[in-house]
């Protein structure tokens, strides 16, 4: 049995003893009611559980079936939840507004405007330092960093054949590459402070920063370049490899993982260079900015996707620095914790 069909059955017996007219006409009592239901003891508790793990209409409908086949018109009632089946298709739940009752609180951006993202708050915006060197560069000298570098060199090779010079996509596309290392470090090393009772010198929140970051320039290029059905199915195969592949080679070497990812971050600096190039010679049209980034970036309200890309590359410079630096650190024998990480600079 399912958890969610668990879940249904579970409400459906222990609803009436535990909360009666609660659970007798789920669907009948929209919205839920999360916050009744808060404080009323450990039964409470486990019904909201169960309620929460229970969320879709037709489920909900299913329920209502249930308690009127009770009462005599089951073939009524399966025929209705058939029906909200086929609606729930369509559509899902309505998400409940407020959390255990508490409405959320309104946010106001700097120009005084209510802020209209939730997947971001407006203290986490930020003015990327755009003086940042470009061009600093790892020489690759001992066998470790040279095997990092010519996999990264490798690796460009299929994805100069597949985007060419497509710099809209191509940056789409790898962005959901660049947010993985940063979220793999950090859980990784996040266990590890949990295992070993330690500090982490705060590179647990340096790495997932990075990952949120690398996200974002996901979350901006996918509002200019959208995504074809074969670019989201290589985008499916390419993460379950590389997750695994980069999962695999942090635990067994961190000092080479973090080495890569920071000459990925260099190829990803060239990228964004060319792609600037093509907007300047008018070979890509300089569209307006989409809105996420204005708000991300703190950008002025008429930037353009050229803006864009010089801060999204500022980012990816940062990005550079932080893994050559923790790949460094290693070097020198040392664990990350030992040295304070870079947090809050994007
Ligand atoms: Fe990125
Ligand atoms: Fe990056």
């Amino acid at each position: 049995m399912s958890t969610r069909a668990a879940g249904s059955v579970l409400l459906r017996h222990l609803g009436p003893r535990v909360f009666g007219s609660v659970s007798s006409s789920p669907a009948a009592a929209p919205p839920r009611p999360l916050l009744a239901l808060a404080g009323g003891g450990e039964w409470r508790g486990a019904a909201v559980w169960v309620r929460l793990l229970s969320t879709s209409a037709a489920e909900a409908k299913e329920e209502a079936a249930a308690s009127k086949g009770n009462a005599g018109s089951t073939a009524a009632a399966k025929a209705e939840a058939v029906e909200a089946a086929k609606e729930g298709d369509g559509k899902k739940d309505k998400v409940v507004s407020s959390y255990w009752g508490v409405a959320p609180s309104k946010l106001m951006s700097k120009d005084g405007v209510e802020w209209r993202w939730s997947c971001f708050r407006p203290w986490e915006a930020y003015k990327p330092d755009t003086s940042i060197d470009l061009t600093r560069h790892h020489e690759p000298k001992v066998l470790l960093d040279k095997i990092a570098y010519w996999t990264v060199k490798l690796l460009r090779v299929p994805t100069d054949i597949f985007f060419q010079r497509r710099y809209g996509c191509r940056a789409m596309m790898l962005e959901t590459v660049a947010a993985v290392p940063g979220m793999v470090g950090g859980m990784l090393l996040h266990l590890r402070s949990l295992r070993r009772f330690e500090h982490s010198g705060g590179w647990i929140r340096a790495l997932l920063e990075e990952a949120e970051n690398e996200r974002m320039h996901l979350m901006t290029f996918m509002e200019v370049a959208k995504p074809k059905w074969y670019e989201r199915a290589l985008v499916l195969a390419v993460q379950g490899v590389f997750f695994n592949a980069y999962f695999l080679g942090y635990l067994i070497s961190p000092k080479f993982a973090h080495r890569v990812v920071g000459y990925l971050e260099e190829e990803a600096i060239h990228s964004y260079t060319e792609y600037l190039k093509d907007l300047e010679a008018g070979k890509i049209e300089n569209v307006p900015a989409p809105a996420i980034a204005i708000d991300y970036w703190q950008l002025p309200a008429d930037a353009t996707l050229k803006d864009v890309v010089v801060v999204v590359r500022s980012d990816e410079a940062h990005h550079r620095d932080v893994n050559h630096f923790a790949s460094d650190i290693h070097f020198q024998g040392m664990q990350l914790k030992e040295t304070p990480a870079p947090i809050e600079y994007h």
